[in-house]
């Protein structure tokens, strides 16, 4: 007998007794309660939750009939993993069909996903790991007395690429009701954290910064409080120099050494004042960098002009006063090999091999003047290969040509994308590197093939007459935070690319932990760029994190000490974004000096709880919760945190005391919304010493 045959003779059995009892007690039994089928796509599919795309009624997460196995399916639900739909059926569903799979419309990939229903938090069925052409897997599951379902499905194992899903022929056999509600359990609704800045001064910013002996040194002090502000440096090594109206300061060193510098913020309302470090030595970047880059909101429609508009705003919302430096320029300001946009046509490089920008970029010297002239930074992009990632010129044979010029034009940072260099690599003998191939990750996980390019391009750059931050872009391929420090890498992307799902900041987020005993000052790990506010390569729309789930984000990139580079559309900053990106007391624990990345160093169910150690011996801590249900529980491990002592807590993000704790017997409660956060600092009491 099939199980569900064997379900179907139980259930047979259960309504049969069900009368029985119900004759005995004389309980009138329904006539008006008939069971009846609800579809699964006559439900509101909208709050499912998706690694890619949008939840499709009656179609593929593409937009084609749903196929599974070469048989096609007239109703159903089209998703992509990871996927989450959750339904609340209030005891009201007898059972739950489907037949699950992968959809043919992606064949000649690789995907792989595991469906799962689960009952009240506990899974009721799972169908095993499924791959493209799989032949449909029936489903049947009772769901008696159950009141609230999820409708699963997880990336199999392998990443989420290509894992277009679908649950087909989907419904439930219920009583009393023609439908039932889905729900998101994860609130919608923005709140604000970040209290107003003060109208007093406060420095805010880096609190150390490296350069190397003979290049131009720029940096900006920076603080909150009320304009007009006068800014003043006192211990100024010889060479460098402060403006007092914007806090610029510039000059040259020529002497090796640790220099500080006490700095000073004035105002109507008073006079703030801190040390700044300054390092002349070998490295720079010695807090994560942090900036804007065009490509999670502009991808291949970006141009100098939105380039300056994206400087600017940086300076009128405001966001300069926190730290953020960098505008950074991703691909498509070079001319691309074959795209029908004649803005993006055009020599790929001149005579003499030097690379020619695209028709949008006819003046990259004074746009790099642009940006500094606002106190900024500006940053660029290309690749090992001969083509970008979105197929324009790459550096490939042209490394010291390009490093040459980069630095000729005045900019200050370049990310370095491996994309087509799998066309030059051992192992395409006789190919020309030119050629498109589709192979172009090829060979990236042997050690010295991967580490190679980067060694040419991360050298020239060290012969540049000025300090340019190097990210290396390989996705993490080649445990690349073990070498990336020797190819003079300053930062190094550690993941593919992010999207704005939960699913994907969750993903990057937990495979983290590994590369944090290799982050120090001027060696960041980069789990790719924020995806808050108007996001969307091309196509600009709000992301689609909510707004715990964005606060989390930046919470944890803070807690990584991950490079911080904006990815939205600058102009069309909302108040939420500006308020989440503008909280000097998260900032700080980014860019604090020890450098070190907070780690995962205890679980509760699906809470984790993130330990970073700070300069000041305090520890910034993180409850995060990555489940669906609210954390409400009374804390009191602070020993395995590595807690001993009394302690201050502070809550960040609303920058208030949260209370004063012994770590040996005190409690702590702790509240944390699904995917929210709770992002404290721990500072150790230091016993007063009273004069009477
Ligand atoms: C890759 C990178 C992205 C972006 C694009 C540009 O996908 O990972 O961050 O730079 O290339 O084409």
């Amino acid at each position: 007998m099939f199980k569900s045959e064997i379900f179907r003779t139980l259930s047979g059995i259960r309504t049969s007794l069900f009368f029985a009892v119900s004759l005995l007690f004389n309980v009138e039994v329904s006539a008006q309660q008939p069971t009846q089928t609800v579809w699964l796509d006559d439900l509101d599919l909208s709050s499912a939750t998706q690694g890619y795309g949008v939840p499709k009624r009656n179609k593929s997460v593409d937009g084609h009939p749903l196929t599974i196995a070469g048989i096609t399916f007239a109703r159903g639900f089209g998703s992509h993993a990871a996927s989450l739909l959750t339904i609340l059926t209030e005891g009201k569903a007898k059972s739950f069909t489907a037949k699950v799979g992968i959809d043919d419309e992606v064949k000649g990939q690789k995907p792989a996903a595991e469906f799962i229903v689960a009952g009240d938090g506990k899974t009721l069925w799972a169908s095993g790991i499924m791959h493209l052409g799989d032949p449909p897997k029936l489903c049947n599951v009772a769901l008696d007395g159950i009141s609230r379902v999820e409708l699963i499905v997880t990336d199999g194992g392998n990443g989420e690429y290509y894992d277009h899903v679908d649950w087909a022929d989907a419904s439930f056999e219920a009583t009393g009701v023609t439908g039932f509600k889905t729900y998101n359990p994860i609130s919608s609704e923005p709140y604000i954290l970040t209290p107003k800045p003060a109208a007093f001064p406060k420095l805010t910013g880096a609190k150390v910064f490296g350069v190397r002996p003979g290049s131009p040194f720029l940096h900006l002090v920076t603080a909150t409080g009320d304009r007009p502000m006068k800014f003043s440096a006192y211990h100024l090594p010889k060479g460098l120099q402060i403006n007092s109206q914007t806090g610029q300061i510039t000059g040259v060193l020529t002497q090796l050494g640790t220099y500080m510098v006490l700095i000073k913020a004035k105002n109507a309302k008073g006079i703030a004042e801190r040390q700044l470090r300054i390092e002349c030595g070998n490295r720079i970047a010695l807090t994560p960098p942090m900036g804007w880059n065009s490509w999670n909101c502009f991808a291949q429609e970006v141009s100098a002009d939105k380039i300056k508009k994206a400087a600017n705003a940086l300076v009128k919302t405001g966001l300069i006063n926190h730290g953020w430096t960098y505008i950074n320029i991703d691909d498509f300001w070079e001319n691309n090999r074959n795209s029908k946009d004649s803005s993006l046509r055009g020599k790929l490089r001149g005579e003499t091999g030097d690379i020619v920008p695209n028709s949008r970029f006819i003046d990259m010297k004074g746009l790099a003047g642009y940006v500094h002239g606002l106190g900024l930074k500006i940053g660029l992009y290309s690749s090992p290969g001969p083509w970008t990632c979105g197929g324009c010129a790459g550096s490939y044979g042209h490394e010291r040509q390009d490093a040459a010029r980069y630095a000729e034009w005045g900019f200050d940072y370049l990310k370095y994308d491996w994309c087509s260099y799998g066309n030059v690599i051992d192992g395409l003998p006789g190919d020309d590197p030119y050629q498109i191939s589709s192979l172009s990750y090829k060979g990236g996980d042997k050690l010295t093939t991967a580490v190679k390019p980067f060694k040419i391009m991360g050298d020239y750059l060290r012969q540049q007459p000025r300090d340019i931050v190097f990210s290396v872009c390989q996705y993490g391929m080649s445990d690349v935070w073990k070498w990336g420090d020797s190819v003079n890498g300053n930062c190094w992307r550690t993941t593919n690319d992010i999207t704005d799902t939960w699913a994907s900041v969750k993903n990057i987020a937990l495979a983290q932990d590994r590369t944090a005993p290799y982050a120090r000052p001027g060696n960041w790990n980069d789990p790719d760029m924020l995806v808050v506010g108007q996001v969307g390569w091309g196509n600009p729309h709000p992301s689609k994190l909510k707004p715990d789930e964005q606060y989390l984000h930046i919470s944890l990139w803070s807690l990584f000490a991950a490079p911080l580079l904006i990815g939205c559309d600058m102009d069309r900053l909302d108040d939420f974004t500006l308020n989440l990106l503008t909280n000097d007391e998260v900032i700080e624990i980014n860019q604090d000096p020890l450098g070190k990345q907070g780690t995962c160093l205890q679980t509760i169910g699906e809470l984790r709880i993130y330990e970073k150690d700070l300069e000041d011996g305090s520890k910034a801590i993180g409850f995060c919760n990555f489940g669906i249900d609210r954390v409400d529980l009374s804390y009191q491990d602070f020993r395995k945190l590595g807690l001993q002592g009394r302690f201050n807590v502070r809550d960040v993000w609303r920058q208030k005391a949260v209370a004063t704790i012994e770590s040996q017997n005190g409690k702590l409660q702790i509240e944390v919304p699904p995917h929210g956060v709770l992002l404290y600092k721990f500072s150790p009491v230091t016993k007063l010493t009273h004069k009477y």
